[in-house]
């Protein structure tokens, strides 16, 4: 390991040349196996970007607000999203088979939120992620936090395990209220998942330096929503990272909490998708929903 003394601060990050990926369209994945690429390549549309559905939040709160009845609020939005990010069990009680929608499914957990979140284990074997046919599964990674070196190393087992299977990992990078969600925190813990193998990052936006971030990540990085903000923030959210490198958003309580998810979903496509601004992505909002604010 290198002497940490004497560090030198990283500086030289070549903004504004795009990583290139002979071959493919999918960030850093033209040299994997065939399997990977076909998963990643229902995940990702070709422009390289997608539009994810997280509604795995239960795996460890409960049934949150929006989430209550998964067939009524959310399994008419799917057809909206490029990929649904959400646990085996609701999955396989709840989503239509014959949807065909990709499946980028939940694989760690174990702590609720009355416990030490960052106390996850592997909570999904690879056979069965294959069984369910899943183009992913996730897996949280807690750098910074108490069981750091645990939930890395869940990550590397799931890594190796989907190297056999031919399924992706997505390295879901958790913020404790006690890190700072900044590009130096984002950019270490973004980095650290991809060199240890994840084909794909989700992370946080920062308000500075978030282009450090992505083109620092060998792998697509996908923005996290977070917590439920006014439709314009959230789509400026989802606008600013697109421009600074993202390769999409994986949104949840943004979308599934809002008067109208289906406008909500639609407007985000747009943004991420089509390279509409967030004025105009928010005048979609209201004009979907019938003139609704929130
Ligand atoms: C993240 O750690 C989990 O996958 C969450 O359940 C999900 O990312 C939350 O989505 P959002 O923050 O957009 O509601």
């Amino acid at each position: 390991m290198a002497d940490l003394e004497g560090n030198i601060n990283a500086k030289d990050f070549g903004i504004g040349k795009p990583q290139e990926t002979p071959g493919f369209h999918v960030k850093g994945a033209g040299q994997l196996d065939f399997g990977m690429r076909h998963r990643l390549g229902r995940i990702f549309r070709e422009d390289g970007k997608t539009v994810m559905l997280a509604f795995d939040h239960g795996y460890f709160q409960g049934p949150t607000s929006g989430l209550e009845r998964v067939d009524l609020n959310i399994v008419p939005l799917t057809k909206h999203a490029d990929a649904i990010m959400a646990t085996r069990g609701i999955i396989r009680s709840l989503i239509p088979a014959g949807a065909g929608t990709p499946l980028v499914v939940r694989a760690s957990g174990g702590p609720s939120i009355l416990k030490e979140l960052s106390n996850e284990q592997l909570a999904m074997s690879m056979d069965d992620a294959a069984r369910i046919d899943a183009s992913a599964v996730a897996v949280q990674v807690f750098v910074g936090g108490e069981f750091e070196t645990q939930s890395i190393k869940n990550m590397t087992t799931l890594v190796d395990e989907g190297f056999r299977a031919g399924i992706p990992v997505l390295g879901v990078t958790a913020v404790g209220k006690e890190l700072t969600r900044d590009a130096r925190y984002l950019g270490l813990a973004t980095r650290m998942v991809a060199e240890l193998g994840a084909q794909m990052v989700k992370t946080y936006y920062c308000e500075s330096g978030f282009e450090e971030v992505t083109a620092a990540c060998p792998v697509p990085v996908i923005v996290a929503g977070g917590k439920k903000l006014p439709v314009l923030d959230a789509l400026t959210m989802a606008h600013n990272s697109i421009n600074e490198g993202a390769a999409g958003v994986d949104m949840g309580r943004n979308i599934f909490q809002r008067g109208n998810p289906s406008a909500m979903i639609q407007a985000v496509n747009a943004v991420v998708h089509d390279g509409l601004g967030a004025a105009d992505g928010h005048t979609m909002y209201r004009d979907l929903s019938g003139g609704l604010e929130d």
